[in-house]
Order: structure tokens, then sequence, then C-alpha cells
């Protein structure tokens, strides 16, 4: 029965875990472990949760260990290259960009150590984790420089003297800050990903990883999205949808005892803001409201 139940890698401690098992149970999915524990097991789903080091999660989609993986676009490139060199293709499909994860692979020197441009690389040893996108980075400009790989840690290579800049990830900036480092070039952008098997599943496990992405999209929907009510008069419509922010047909409704004023119920793809409320005011609406949405099914 084991072979039924999906299983989806996610990063075990790092900056992606949190907000993939947040987007996993605004799916619904309740699983049953602690942080600490390898596998949680879906209580009310068949799919299991392996929690894995990131930069190993493509190969578990690319050995079958796993059918889904939660993983940022970063660690993705790297291995689509890493495998490219070996003359290998990449086993894994990329099926949802996730609106989380936002980071960029960024080169970055000891303060007070001057950058002019990607010249200032020539003859340099960067230490990263990303070897091939740095690479790859590298050729692009006809630069050559050392390329120092580690597995971690990278930030503290200057100080060691094992490196003289690194090319690594930043988010908030807080790590490059607390080792005294400054961003100089962005080399990638990235962000989370959802790739998975290319291999044909039982139809049991692929209508679940097809529900699966449906609640996703709904739940990446949703985030942003409010339902606004208001009263106008027929004569303001045109005005009012236009000012209604990322919604495609609202529902108008006639309002009893009332020829010339209607309500109006939209859903708003986008953030409804107090500018927006007053624009509409302005345009005669009244009695606003705006509502959180919860789930959305298209
Ligand atoms: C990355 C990177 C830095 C940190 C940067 O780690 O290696 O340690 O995030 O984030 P900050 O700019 O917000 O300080 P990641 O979570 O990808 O884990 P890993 O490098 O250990 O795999
Ligand atoms: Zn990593």
């Amino acid at each position: 029965m084991d072979e039924l139940r999906l299983k989806l890698a996610v990063q075990k401690s790092g900056r992606l875990t949190d907000p993939s098992l947040d987007i996993l149970f605004r799916c619904g999915l309740k699983l049953s472990r602690g942080k600490d524990q390898l596998m949680g097991y879906g209580e009310n789903m068949p799919l299991d949760v392996l929690f894995v080091r990131d930069d190993d999660i493509p190969d578990l989609v690319q050995e079958d260990v796993c059918d889904l993986g939660l993983v940022g676009l970063n660690v993705l490139e790297e291995k689509r290259l890493e495998l490219r060199e070996r003359g290998q293709a990449a086993r894994f499909q990329q099926i949802r960009t996730l609106d989380f994860g936002r980071c960029r692979l960024s080169l970055a020197v000891p303060e007070g150590v001057s950058f002019e441009g990607s010249s200032s690389l020539r003859g340099k040893r960067i230490a990263t984790t990303y070897p091939f996108l740095l690479q790859r980075y590298l050729r692009e400009r006809d630069i050559s420089a050392d390329i120092v790989t580690l597995s971690g840690a990278v930030e503290i290579a200057p100080r060691l003297g094992r490196a003289d800049l690194i090319c690594d990830l930043v988010s908030t900036g807080s790590t490059l800050q607390a080792n005294h480092l400054r961003e100089v070039e962005t080399v990638m952008e990235s962000h989370a990903v959802i790739i998975r098997t290319p291999l044909t599943l039982p139809p049991e496990k692929d209508e679940w990883v097809e529900r699966l992405m449906m609640r996703i999209d709904g739940v990446q929907q949703v985030k942003e999205s409010k339902y606004i009510m208001l009263h106008a008069p027929r004569s303001a419509l045109p005005e009012i949808r236009r000012l209604l922010p990322g919604s495609e047909s609202p529902t108008i409704i006639p309002l009893e005892g009332s020829t010339e004023k209607v309500a109006i119920h939209a859903v708003c793809r986008e953030n409804v803001f107090w500018e927006t409320l007053e624009s509409l005011k302005k345009a005669g609406a009244s009695a606003l409201l705006v509502l959180p949405v919860e789930k959305m099914l298209a």
C-alpha cells in the first residue's frame, strides 16, 4: 500500500522549511510528526513528506526516491548544469512556480575591498556551494577565476583566507552583514518551485498530484485576494469596474426598493488598499465592505 502514497521532499531546516510546510497546511494536509523527524505522515492525504537537505532534493526526484520535491530554483539550476556537464539529462519536471523563497545568488566581497565590475574577478578565488552556476557566469563574461567549491559555511571563507570573495545566496542579507561582506553583483534570481518525476505514476497517485497542484494554485491565488461588496448608482458602474483591482466580472445585484442603485460583489485578485476604497467612494460607492478570501477553486 505504501507504494500508493506520494512522497514529497522538502528542506529540513532552512529558509524554505516554514513556508513549505505553511503552503502544505493551507492545502489541507495534516502531518503527524515532529520537525526533527525525517518523515511526516499525511493523516488525511496519501502523501508523506521527507525532510532532507535542499541540495539533495533534485537527486531524490531524479532517482525516483521521491515523486515530488519543493526546492529553490537555484538548487535546481545548479543540478541541471552539473548533469549537463556529465552528459546526462535532468529527470525532473518543474510543474509549479511558488511565490515564496525569493532570494538571489550573489557575489559578495569583504567590507573595505573595492569592486569595479566583473573585471575585478580576474584571477580571484571565489568560494561557493554553486560551482556550476558560478562557472557559467564567469564563462559568459570571459573571466578566468578560481572557483573554491565548499559544502557550506561559505560566508567565513574570506576570513579564513580560503577565498577573496564569495558567491552565495542572499535573502534578507543578514548573513552577509553578520560576516562583514558586501553584495556586489547578482548571478541569479531565485524562488521556490515544485518538481516531479517524469515517470508515469499509478492513477491513484497521479490524481493526488493533480489535486495537490490545484490546491496550491488556489492557495497562491487567494493570498492577496479580497471579496469586496458595495452599493453604487448604476451610472457609476463603468468607473467602479475600472477601479476594482484585478476583478474580471463583478456580480451586479438590484437593490430592493431602488431603481437607480445596485449592489456590486467582486473578487479582487489583488490587495484592496485604502486608496482604492477612497477612489470608489469618490466615484459614488457606499456601504463598502472588504472581506478576506479563504479558499478558491476555479
Ligand atoms: C542560504 C545561504 C545563507 C542564507 C542567506 O541558506 O546559504 O546561509 O540562506 O539568507 P539571509 O540573506 O536571509 O541571511 P539556505 O537556507 O539556502 O540553506 P543552505 O545554504 O544551508 O542549504
Ligand atoms: Zn543548500
